[in-house]
């Protein structure tokens, strides 16, 4: 089973971003390009972090028709990155466009997963902004399945949710969480956070991290104590 440290890679310019990967000289990270970052830099971008020698989730959320998002994941099949997503409410028909698009003449492909209900909804906005009655925990379950129908590889969630999605669609289906804070650190945004060490603890496959790592005094400090509580190494 593979576990890693994803760093999110939340910079507006290649600029930033080269300038944080250079502080990396003895490893070479898992990172995450977001819409922000892809957008302000395109495809580029995605060739020249991977000609560094990093793994790449291309975090885009895809949700479009079958058609659309199938014709779209076969561009980005040729950008060679390790991860990238969409959304689950596409419908299983999306996703599993998705995943033939995706996937190359060869029969290889990246890692694709799925986004069941953002982190930033909630039993509110999603019964009244999107007439889903349904407890969220239950839609988040649902969504995941869905998934696993589909054929995907696995689901973003919270790394409190890690554990209930292994139970729903099996060990080996992968936990993606962010919401990953170093013990002390400033949550943000982030409604439930919980440390690497937890995350482990909880079952999550992947841990995203952005601000306790980019926003360090010193990046690769924070980055290697991710992986020594994540990873144990
Ligand atoms: O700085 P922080 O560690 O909160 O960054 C988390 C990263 O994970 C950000 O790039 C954010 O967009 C992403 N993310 C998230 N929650 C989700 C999906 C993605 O925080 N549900």
């Amino acid at each position: 089973m593979n576990k890693d440290v994803i760093i999110a890679l939340d910079f507006d310019s290649k600029e930033k971003v080269f300038s944080f990967l250079d502080k990396f000289v003895d490893c070479k990270p898992f990172v995450k390009i977001g819409m922000e970052l892809y957008y302000a830099e395109g495809p580029e971008i995605v060739k020249e972090i991977k000609k560094r020698g990093h793994k790449i989730f291309l975090d885009l959320k895809l949700h479009d028709i079958p058609n659309t998002v199938k014709k779209s994941m076969k561009v980005l099949s040729e950008l060679d990155v390790d991860m990238t997503n969409l959304h689950a409410s596409g419908t299983i028909n999306m996703m599993k466009g998705a995943l033939e698009g995706l996937t190359r003449a060869d029969g290889t492909r990246p890692l694709l997963i799925a986004v069941t209900q953002l982190t930033s909804t909630d039993q509110e906005s999603m019964e009244n902004d999107l007439l889903i009655k349904e407890p969220i925990d239950k839609v988040v379950m649902h969504y995941a399945n869905n998934a696993k129908i589909a054929g995907l590889d696995g689901v973003v969630c919270s790394p409190l949710e890690a554990g209930k999605v292994h139970g729903v669609c099996g060990e080996n289906f992968l936990t993606v969480t962010p919401g990953v804070r170093l013990a002390g650190d400033a949550v943000g945004d982030q409604k439930r956070v919980t440390t690497p060490k937890v995350a482990k603890e909880l079952g999550s496959d992947y841990i995203v991290v952005g601000r306790s790592i980019t926003g360090a005094e010193d990046p690769v400090k924070a980055y290697k104590q991710c992986v020594k509580e994540f990873l144990g190494e």
